[in-house]
């Protein structure tokens, strides 16, 4: 037998359900959010996500699906959405149009982490991305669907925790209060740690070994460095969540996997214990230097990534959302089957779920099959039933049984 890659999953209709049920809420919530659909290749150019992600992050250190392509370029899966959507503006021209933009994707994204429950090495990520604003208003804009989103799925035991990593004029003054810090105790720590001390010290801070964590704890905060623009645009983001009355904490360890934030950082942590122990359900901040750093002229923006995947365990589909079938029409002999099958097509087309027997059933087997797919109701077809062109229809709901005129079935449901 050959099996499926290691940290990947299939997902089966009972699950593509669920999967379909979060799908649809975080469309409905970010058309209202008026932000429109991008979609973008899954390969992008390997060189994309070192400049964009970061060279010194562990998801272009360790985690990227990398390979040459037959005529030579590298290519990488997109370990995330971010960077292909800036290259998509950058490409298309759409960074003259009227901002701000707002865009949101439905993607799979490829990371080769060590499998665990809710980490896996292929996932499905919502993204949203808002570019042109540099207010904290974009911010509190993308935080405030996060948590709108997180609400509608009935997502409980949910913590908004927000930090700001400064600006390029704040954080090279962290970076050597950083490297102070670490350089009597490099012996404490791994060797890509090492090498980031000189080349990116913030790195240090989000490195998932169990010593580097230890020695990074006493580390100085970021929050205590900001400068004065850094520092009031956190203020006035906090300001506005109260406002909003969304629910928040300061957390000053957060620091995000990703090189490209700037300023404020997000992520919303669940610790419901269906989740393990990938908690983060949702993560993002700003990264006003991105697109420069891409090719372009300055751009402000900000946006989140949110684990469709991650989140499956703890969403459960409302039952006036669940997929029901609206009849099934049980036959007994040839004729009746013959006609079940025309009265399901008539029915289908008006666009009701319609179920008939296409298995040769018994017609206990077909009640219960009936059962099993909870009909709403049920008619049996005989040969009586087809000379008579009536039958009996069943309401398995509250048990009520009414006469039915065949040829009217079709009329008698509506969508
Ligand atoms: P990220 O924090 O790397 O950010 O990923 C966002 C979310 O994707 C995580 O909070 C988590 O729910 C989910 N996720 C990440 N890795 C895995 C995995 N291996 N298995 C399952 N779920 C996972 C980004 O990707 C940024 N692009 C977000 C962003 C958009 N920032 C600004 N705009």
């Amino acid at each position: 037998m050959i099996n499926r890659p290691q940290g990947m999953l299939d997902f089966f209709p009972e699950e593509t359900e669920k999967l379909q049920y979060i799908e649809n809420t975080v469309r409905d919530i970010a058309n209202r959010f008026g932000f429109g659909e991008i979609r973008t290749p899954v390969l992008e150019s390997t060189e994309l996500f070192s400049r964009g992600v970061g060279n010194t992050t562990d998801v272009v250190q360790k985690e990227m699906y990398t390979f040459v392509d037959r005529d030579g370029p590298s290519f990488s899966l997109k370990p995330e959405g971010t960077a292909g959507v800036v290259r998509a503006i950058l490409e298309s021209g759409k960074y003259g149009d009227a901002m701000p933009l707002k865009y949101y994707y439905i993607t799979n994204c490829y990371r080769h982490e060590r499998p665990q429950k809710g980490r896996y090495r292929e996932f499905s990520q919502f993204g949203v991305e808002m570019f042109g604003s540099d207010s904290p208003a974009a911010d509190v804009t993308v935080i405030s669907m996060a948590d709108m989103i997180i609400k509608t799925l009935g997502i409980k035991k949910v913590d908004l925790r927000i930090n700001s990593i400064g600006c390029p004029k704040c954080r090279p003054k962290y970076h050597q209060l950083l490297k102070d810090y670490f350089s009597d105790k490099t012996d404490r720590l791994c060797e890509t740690c090492k090498s980031r001390l000189e080349t990116n010290p913030l790195r240090i801070l989000d490195c998932k070994s169990e010593s580097c964590k230890a020695v990074s704890k006493g580390a100085p905060k970021m929050i205590n460095c900001l400068c004065e623009e850094c520092k009031g645009h956190m203020d006035s983001l906090c300001e506005s969540l109260k406002k909003l009355g969304i629910d928040y904490t300061i957390d000053t360890s957060i620091v995000r996997g990703l090189d490209y934030y700037t300023k404020t950082v997000f992520e919303f942590v669940c610790s419901d214990e269906r989740m393990g122990a990938q908690s983060t359900i949702c993560g993002g901040g700003r990264y006003d230097g991105l697109v420069e750093e891409l090719g372009g002229s300055h751009l402000p923006a900000c946006g989140f990534g949110m684990g469709i995947t991650r989140l499956l365990p703890t969403v459960s589909i409302p039952d006036d959302k669940k997929k029901s079938v609206t009849i099934y029409l049980a036959s007994l002999g040839q004729k009746a089957s013959e006609e079940t099958l025309l009265i399901v097509n008539k029915l289908r087309l008006k666009g009701v779920s319609a179920e008939c027997d296409t298995m040769g059933r018994s017609l206990k087997a077909q009640m219960k099959y009936a059962n099993k797919l909870s009909a709403g109701s049920v008619v049996i077809l005989g040969d009586d039933e087809i000379s008579n062109g009536k039958a009996v229809l069943r309401n398995m709901t509250d048990g009520s049984q009414s006469e039915i005129v065949i040829d009217k079935i079709a009329d008698y449901f509506t969508e």
